[in-house]
Formats: C-alpha cells, sequence, structure tokens
C-alpha cells in the first residue's frame, strides 16, 4: 500500500507557483467572499487566503454581515467582474438561507470564475472544453497523475453526487476515459458498486462510512470526506485503518485531498490571471 500524500505534492506545486508569481509585475488577486460567521466557512476562507499569501497572491477577503441582501452581494460581484485588479473571484458557499446561491454563481464573470461553479464553466467542463474545473476534483485529478494512476479504462466509483465534487469529478473521469458510476444517498447497495471500483473516490462528509468489505483488494481509494470529530481532529469517509492494507494506493485525512483543493484553487486563479493578461493583451 502506497499513501497518496497530497500535502507533499501541493507543497511542491505551491513552490513551483512561487516562483511563477514572483516573475509578474502585477501581481495574481483573488477576490474571497465570505457571507455571514459560520465557523468551518471562516475556517476555509482563511486557509484559502493564507495560501494565496504564501505564493505571493493577493488575497482581498470580503467578510461580509450575514444579513447582506442578495441585491448587495450581487452588486459586489458585478464591480468586482469590472476591476482589472482582481482576477479570480470565489463566493464561499454555504450562502445563508436567504441568499440563492445559483443567481450568485451564474453572476461571477466566467473568465474569474476560479471555482468554477457557474453554468458556463460546469457546461464547459462536461463538454471537455478548456474551462475552470472545481478545485476539489482537480485536486484528485492531479493526485492520481503524479502517482500515475491511469484512468482510461478504469472503473472509478463516486460516492456522493455534489455539484462541488462528486458531479464535476465523475465528469473530469468521464473526459480521461474512464467508466464511472456515480452513487449517493438513494443508492441501494451502496457496497455492490464500491466493491467494483479500480479507484473509488468518497466525498460524502460520514465517518467510517467505507469499511474494508467494501473494497476490492488493490483498488485506489480516494478519500474526500472532512469531518470535525468532538475531539477537534478532522477524519475522511474511510476507515482507513482497515481499507488501508487492501489498497493499491489510498489518500489520508488529514493530508490527501485536502491540500490539493487549495493548491487547485490557487492554480485557477494563475490560470485566470494569465487570460486576464492575455485578454489585455500584454502578452503581444
Ligand atoms: N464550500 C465547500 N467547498 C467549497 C469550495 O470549494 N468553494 C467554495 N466557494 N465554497 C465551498
Amino acid at each position: 500500500m502506497q499513501l497518496l500524500d497530497g500535502k507533499k505534492l501541493a507543497q511542491s506545486i505551491e513552490k513551483d507557483l512561487a516562483m511563477l508569481v514572483s516573475a509578474c509585475n502585477d501581481k495574481p488577486s483573488l477576490a474571497v467572499i465570505l457571507v455571514g460567521n459560520d465557523p468551518a466557512s471562516q475556517t476555509y476562507v482563511n486557509m484559502k487566503k493564507h495560501a494565496c499569501e504564501r505564493v505571493g497572491m493577493i488575497a482581498r477577503l470580503y467578510a461580509l454581515s450575514s444579513r447582506t441582501t442578495q441585491v448587495e452581494l450581487l452588486r459586489i460581484i458585478e464591480s468586482l467582474n469590472n476591476d482589472e485588479d482582481v482576477h479570480g473571484i470565489l463566493v464561499q458557499l454555504p450562502l445563508p438561507p436567504h441568499i440563492e446561491s445559483n443567481p450568485i454563481l451564474e453572476a461571477i464573470a466566467p473568465s474569474k470564475d476560479v471555482d468554477g461553479f457557474s453554468p458556463h464553466n460546469i457546461g464547459r467542463v462536461r463538454a471537455n472544453l478548456s474551462a475552470f474545473a472545481p478545485a476539489t476534483p482537480l485536486g484528485v485529478m492531479d493526485l492520481l497523475a503524479a502517482y500515475q494512476i491511469k484512468l482510461q479504462g478504469q472503473h472509478c466509483v463516486i460516492v456522493g453526487a455534489s455539484n462541488i465534487v462528486g458531479k464535476p469529478l465523475a465528469a473530469l473521469m468521464l473526459n480521461a476515459n474512464a467508466t464511472v458510476t456515480t452513487c449517493h444517498i438513494y443508492t441501494r447497495d451502496l457496497a455492490s458498486f464500491t466493491r467494483q471500483a479500480d479507484i473509488l473516490c468518497v466525498a460524502v462528509g460520514k465517518p467510517n462510512l467505507i469499511t474494508a468489505d467494501m473494497v476490492k483488494e488493490g483498488a485506489v481509494v480516494v478519500d474526500i470526506g472532512i469531518t470535525r470529530l468532538p475531539n477537534g481532529k478532522i477524519c475522511g469517509d474511510v476507515d482507513f485503518e482497515a481499507v488501508s492494507p487492501k489498497c493499491s494506493f489510498i489518500s489520508p485525512v488529514p493530508g490527501g485531498a485536502g491540500p490539493m483543493t487549495i493548491v487547485s484553487l490557487l492554480q485557477n486563479t494563475f490560470k485566470a490571471y494569465e487570460i486576464q493578461r492575455c485578454i489585455k493583451g500584454s502578452y503581444a
């Protein structure tokens, strides 16, 4: 069994990105919008901001009151869309219940949509066109590629069908010529699917959902779940102790998919910066 070390890979990608950023005159800049004071969202947003700063990018944090209205948020996005000094825009989800997320995500300019959550980028990812793909699935794909794990013809079973992870990961894996099965809360006999997986990716948020009897001998397991236990520890969806001896590769939690998500956001922000520099003609 070999560990898929997302922490180490993310650090090496960060190092390369920092070199690229240091060669830029104007720095890539990401606007991060947080509405309300959900503690988990605050933690994620701070991690993203610090990661930007580690590689020399600018992170502008908009920490908005939970009473912010839909219209106010739309106005802020519009002004960021028109701000040439902002290359990427991210609205942390979930939004408070009085704000509808779809019109907000649709309002972000596709060229600045570094989370890849707007319908424009969702569609382009599905069609295998150049696009911003969401950070977590991108990070998983990079992690598999770094360990030379091939997807073509492999049966990838994804547990969890969210717009943020499961659905876009299925699209990326299908684009890589895998056979993809997506399971979700209504799937009957989950184990009958997970046992078929050459590559099993789990993004549910339920500790120990995946037990040893649910995994094929020699499978690759990517654990994308994140749950904070009452003792403060972070754990994934896979019973690591029991499952890991059966795997050819397995990603740990923490230190697997999580760090890859953050570094993929940085890569998307750098890509947005380059696209916008190109549009402005400074590549000429
Ligand atoms: N909420 C949970 N994951 C994410 C993410 O990757 N991006 C944003 N914007 N919100 C999230």
